[in-house]
């Protein structure tokens, strides 16, 4: 049996803007997928009859990036994200799948996560018609604090490029690591408010609103000066001003209206105890996240405000082999 483990991710600052060309941090979060696969006389997933057509991310895995043609496989997934919140599930899935899969078919070869980051993301725009920017899959192969921006930026480490053919034209995509100094005392805590985020439709509102009030497009420049001051501060270890730029960076994104009531119902109730607040990912729910000294008060507040809290250290590793103890 092999089993691999992927984590999810946290947007710092960016979405939306990262849309049209800024840039966009994350950073992967302590939770993720954990996915078994051993070989079996029979396809199974979950314990249920394996029917390729409703899981696309694993089908694809095998079939298009492996060309899989072993005995059948059983399939087991632990998940520790909450789905449709913003969180990367579908990424973490893919890449545990691929990391579990190339451990099966090639024990000898160290995993390499660039090569998993492409692999999930070329599942992720498989499963959304080729619609999908590797933030989420190589935040989660690569774990730490991952800058995806149109070019490079200065003060970061290029890791790779990515490209894709997507219904609009080609895209193509900049992938670099910060480096952050080792932070001890200061957790991010994730807050689900129970609403599932549609990202496609968010997306689509953004474009609505810049097409009917292009004035609007400032607040997307905003939040690419908001990410950038973000950047520095992450950089030298400077979280109060992280925080700042977090609270910044909230305001733009409520005015170009992807908050929502549950989301501002949550970081109100954060505020108080945090360094930072604001919504994570697509948002018109999903989750907002909370940069904080003080994880279980925060993460009290949430529960006491209706939401579901999830807490990370900040900055945790990527994709990993899990290796068996006999
Ligand atoms: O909800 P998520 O984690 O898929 O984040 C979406 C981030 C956006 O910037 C809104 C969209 C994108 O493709 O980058």
């Amino acid at each position: 049996m092999t089993r691999a483990f992927a984590p999810g991710k946290c947007i710092l600052f960016g979405e939306h803007a990262v849309v049209y060309g800024q840039p966009a941090v994350a950073v992967s979060i302590e939770s993720g997928v954990e996915v078994s696969i051993s070989e079996s006389n029979r396809w199974v997933l979950e314990g249920m009859p394996f029917e390729s057509s409703r899981h696309p991310h694993i089908s694809h895995i095998l079939n298009s990036v492996f060309k899989y043609s072993g005995p059948p496989l059983e399939i087991e997934i632990k998940s520790g994200l909450y789905s449709a919140a913003g969180l990367g599930s579908s990424a973490a899935l893919s890449n545990a799948m691929g990391a579990a899969l190339q451990e099966l078919v090639s024990p000898d070869e160290n995993l390499d996560l660039v090569s998993l980051a492409r692999i999930g993301h070329s599942a992720e725009a498989n499963a959304q018609k080729g619609r999908a920017s590797p933030t989420d899959t190589a935040t989660s192969a690569l774990g730490g604090c991952i800058v995806v921006s149109g070019n490079p930026i200065p003060g970061t480490k290029h890791i790779f490029e990515s490209t894709l053919e997507t219904p609009e034209g080609s895209r193509k995509w900049s992938i670099s690591r910060v480096e952050i100094p080792k932070i001890e005392d200061v957790w991010l805590v994730l807050g689900f408010t129970g609403v599932g985020s549609p990202t496609g439709e968010m997306v689509e509102g953004v474009s609505e609103l810049l097409k009917s009030n292009p004035l609007k497009m400032a607040e997307i420049e905003a939040i690419g000066e908001i990410t950038s001051s973000g950047l520095s501060a992450l950089s030298s270890g400077n979280m109060e001003e992280v925080g700042l730029a977090m609270n910044a960076c909230q305001d733009r994104l409520r005015n170009i209206g992807v908050s929502s009531p549950e989301l501002e119902n949550l970081i109100s109730a954060t505020e108080g105890h945090s360094l930072g607040t604001k919504l994570t990912g697509a948002g018109g729910g999903g989750c907002m996240v909370s940069l904080t000294r003080n994880p279980q008060r925060v993460a009290e507040c949430i529960e006491i405000a209706g939401g579901r809290p999830l807490i990370s250290r900040f900055g945790s590793g990527g994709a990993r082999i899990i290796v068996q103890e006999n």
